[in-house]
C-alpha cells in the first residue's frame, strides 16, 4: 500500500487558500497596470488549479464514492459537474488574455477583466465551502481551525 492517506490529503485542502492567494495576486497586478505579470500569475493559478481538481478526482472522489451514502449537497456528482465548469470558465479566461496580446491595458479593460473573472471567484468560494462542508470531513481531513473546534 502507499504512503498514509491523511496528510497527503490535508495538502490538497490546504491548497484551496494557496488557489485564492494566486488569483488574488494575479488582481493585483492587473490593477497595478502589470499585464505580463498578471498574465504569468493566472498562467501558473490555472495549472495549480487544474493540478488540485485532477488530483480530486484521482485520489478523493473515487474514495469518496465508496462510501455509497451522501448527504443533501454532498453527492459526488455535485463535485464532478462543479469541476466541469470551473475547466470551462478558467479557460474561457485563458482566452480573454491571450486575445489582448501584450498590454498596456486601459483602465477600461482592466476593470472589465476584473469583472469578467468575478464568476469564477464565485464558484471556486462556493465549491470549496461545499468540499471543506461534506468531502474532506467525510474522509476525515478538516481544516485545522475547524478540527480544533
Ligand atoms: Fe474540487
Ligand atoms: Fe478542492
Amino acid at each position: 500500500m502507499s504512503a498514509p492517506l491523511a496528510p497527503h490529503l490535508a495538502q490538497l485542502l490546504h491548497a484551496h487558500d494557496d488557489l485564492d492567494r494566486r488569483l488574488e495576486r494575479h488582481q493585483e497586478l492587473l490593477a497595478a497596470g502589470d499585464f505580463r505579470g498578471a498574465c504569468l500569475e493566472f498562467h501558473e493559478f490555472r495549472a495549480a488549479l487544474l493540478a488540485h481538481i485532477d488530483a480530486e478526482e484521482q485520489q478523493v472522489l473515487p474514495r469518496y464514492r465508496t462510501l455509497r451514502s451522501w448527504p443533501s449537497g454532498g453527492q459526488p456528482e455535485l463535485f464532478d459537474a462543479e469541476h466541469r465548469q470551473i475547466r470551462r470558465m478558467v479557460a474561457q479566461l485563458e482566452v480573454a488574455l491571450a486575445t489582448l496580446g501584450d498590454g498596456p491595458l486601459s483602465p477600461r479593460t482592466i476593470v472589465r477583466l476584473i469583472e469578467d473573472e468575478h464568476p469564477l471567484k464565485g464558484v471556486l468560494e462556493h465549491h470549496a465551502a461545499r468540499e471543506e462542508r461534506f468531502l474532506y470531513p467525510a474522509l476525515h481531513v478538516l481544516r485545522p481551525a475547524a478540527a480544533s473546534n
